[in-house]
């Protein structure tokens, strides 16, 4: 049988950074997160006697021998679930440019996971569903729910999943992603973090995300959008100087990553309620309300260097669609 997923990029508002256990990555945090309309993979699956061995193709791109082991040992885990030995033929795009700081990873494995499965005509519940994706990738299982997602750390592989916490139309957020470098990173973000603790930063940032959850979630709750980008940009930071002081150390941003930092902040000084974020990469998110967009992207546009903008709404979580890549 012939499935195919179709599963959104997401940005951590709370960010996950540091593995309790490398092998089932389970996370040192909890995280929250939205998923991103235009960001997304799709991807299509079939199982089959006929193959000796998994055929995975990414469209548009080429796939490392690391990332095609990768998604090999994802399918292991899937294959081991549902007792099969059949090999797959995989074919899969994304919108956006894997390996920048865009999530490829989180939207891969999240569509890799939603549409393995049901290729093999099993049913999984959301929870377990998200708990396979997170086999792929961390940041993944918080791909599978819908809109504003909580990845719970948890104590086993059991209890380390993904749920909604509000659905893709609870807030009209913008996630505007500004694409500064296309390149491929040159850390990981599996690597990377297996330094984590070399950082003397990491262990109070740990620790103090417990309570920043709260206030984020009460944020939410409420739709304060200051007290909600306040935290979003403090906790981008706080990753960013653990990532920094680490050994070696990890320096994500360029040139171009602080010059929108500044602006950003010097966008706000003057009234426009507008804060930033960053993942693995140089590439930065600006998060803003619906009713700023228009305002945001003129002044984006003034801004020399970019390379590309990407205007994400909320979005639901993975799912099957009809539309085969083969
Ligand atoms: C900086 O989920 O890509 O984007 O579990 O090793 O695949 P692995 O890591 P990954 O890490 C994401 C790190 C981040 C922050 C976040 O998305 O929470």
């Amino acid at each position: 049988m012939k499935k195919t997923a179709q599963a959104p990029a997401n940005i951590a508002f709370i960010k996950y950074w540091g593995k309790a256990d490398e092998e089932l990555r389970l996370p040192l945090n909890s995280s929250i997160s939205m998923n991103l309309s235009e960001a997304y993979t799709v991807t299509t699956v079939e199982f089959s006697a006929n193959l000796e061995h998994d055929e995975i193709r990414l469209l548009g791109g080429e796939f490392s021998e690391q990332e095609i082991e990768r998604i090999v040992k994802a399918l292991n885990f899937i294959r081991n679930k549902a007792h099969v030995t059949y090999f797959a033929h995989v074919v899969t795009k994304n919108t956006f440019p894997k390996g920048t700081g865009a999530a490829a990873s989180a939207s891969g494995f999240a569509a890799l996971s939603v549409a393995a499965f049901a290729a093999l005509g099993i049913e999984l519940s959301e929870k377990e569903l998200s708990i396979f994706a997170r086999l792929g990738s961390g940041s993944a299982c918080r791909s599978i729910p819908d809109g504003f997602v909580q990845w719970d750390k948890g104590k086993d592989s059991d209890t380390s999943y993904a749920y909604s916490l509000y659905p893709h139309d609870y807030w009209d957020l913008r996630d505007i992603l500004i694409i500064v470098n296309n390149d491929m990173k040159k850390v990981s973000t599996t690597e990377g973090q297996k330094g984590v603790k070399t950082s003397p930063l990491w262990h109070d940032r740990v620790r103090g995300v417990p309570e920043k959850i709260e206030k984020i979630k009460a944020s939410l709750k409420e739709k304060n959008f200051q007290t909600f980008g306040e935290l979003v940009e403090e906790d981008c930071l706080d990753m960013h100087h653990v990532m920094q002081t680490q050994t070696p150390p990890l320096v994500y941003w360029n040139n171009k990553t602080r010059a929108i930092m500044d602006a950003v902040v010097d966008w706000r000084k003057k009234g426009l309620p507008v804060y930033f974020t960053i993942d693995a990469g140089p590439n930065v998110h600006l998060i803003c309300e619906a009713k700023d967009e228009k305002t945001v992207m003129e002044r984006v546009k003034s801004v020399p260097g970019i390379l590309q903008v990407m205007v994400n709404k909320p979005a639901v979580g993975a799912r099957l669609i009809s539309a085969h890549l083969f």
